[in-house]
């Protein structure tokens, strides 16, 4: 059986939506921590199962029967929780349930020397991977596209992108990834350890998406740099908890350092196509 984590999440749904198209309901297990927000997907005939990353005993049950795991990443540290731990005891219950392979949803910024906190997190995972005793594959997505849209929600909106220096990103959509994890989930020709890149085709800056938000919505959208300091204090002052902040901050270093540049063929290849580019994702969405 397939399980899959996260599956009421935005990526998880979609994962989910795709393999279905692969294989039958029955062979797909989630674990979500509310079965409520999956009524649809119980509904289809997938089997809905109760876990969460900090309750051992409930991925236990919720994992049973699972040959391929899909551990979706935490999202606890925005909140102040402890990602590390959470995926610690995920993969201590694969391997106690024997588990085959687990496929872990990393992130092109994967290093213990990121400025990106979730990057450095993503190595981590990697090397308790490695040393689980478990095959494993770590798809390494771009950074998402609809993070562009929320981190900049309120400049697309008043025509101003505020923000310390940046670089370019290979920004990449939840419905690429969840299509290209679906695949690589049932395929047969497993990639052990970390994928190449999974990004879209092209790098754009803030001051690319100031533009060509600008041109889709017909009114100019201007680019300004601003210190650390008041991206900080401004955030604050919207009650934007710490963990959230250093995040923010961290993305802005990590792209300026490049982090996130890289664009690689490898997610067209498993796709068959050409992934969405960003003026087609905010003419969509903005
Ligand atoms: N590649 C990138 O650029 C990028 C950007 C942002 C985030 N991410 C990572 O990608 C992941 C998936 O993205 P997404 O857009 O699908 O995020 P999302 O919509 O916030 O979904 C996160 C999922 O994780 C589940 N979850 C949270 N805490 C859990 C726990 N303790 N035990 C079990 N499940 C738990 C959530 O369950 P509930 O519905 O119960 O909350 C939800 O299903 C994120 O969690 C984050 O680690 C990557």
């Amino acid at each position: 059986m397939l399980i899959v984590t996260g599956a009421s999440g935005k990526l998880g749904r979609k994962i989910v939506e795709n393999l279905l198209r692969h294989v039958s309901a029955r062979e797909i297990g989630v674990s979500v921590r509310d079965p409520n927000k999956v009524l649809d997907m119980a509904a289809s005939g997938v089997r809905v199962r109760q876990g969460d990353f900090s309750d051992a005993a409930s991925l236990r049950h919720a994992w049973a029967g699972a040959k391929r795991l899909l551990l979706i990443s935490s999202n606890a540290a925005a909140t102040g929780g402890n990602p590390l731990a959470q995926h610690a005891t995920a993969i201590s219950v694969a391997r106690e349930i024997g588990v085959e392979r687990i496929f872990y949803t990393s992130q092109v910024s994967s290093s213990a020397t990121s400025y990106f906190p979730p990057g450095r997190d993503h190595a981590a995972t990697e090397a308790m991977l490695a040393e689980s005793g478990i095959a494993w594959t770590a798809m390494r997505h771009g950074f998402y596209a609809a993070s562009a849209l929320m981190m900049n929600k309120r400049g697309f909106h008043t025509g101003k992108l505020e923000g310390p220096e940046d670089g370019k990103v290979a920004w990449t959509t939840h419905d690429d990834l969840a299509a290209a994890d679906a695949a690589l989930l049932v395929g047969d020709a497993a990639i052990d350890g970390p994928t190449a890149p999974l990004t879209g085709s092209e790098c754009l800056d803030l001051a690319d998406l100031a533009r060509v938000a600008g041109e889709l919505l017909g009114e100019p959208i201007s680019r300004t740099v601003v210190s650390e300091e008041d991206v900080k204090a401004n955030a604050q002052a919207a009650g934007i908890p710490d963990g959230a902040v250093a995040v923010m901050l961290g993305y802005y270093r990590a792209a300026h350092a490049g982090e996130f540049a890289a664009t690689d063929p490898a997610l067209a290849k498993i796709l068959g196509c050409a992934p969405e580019n960003m003026r087609t994702f905010l003419k969509r969405n903005l």
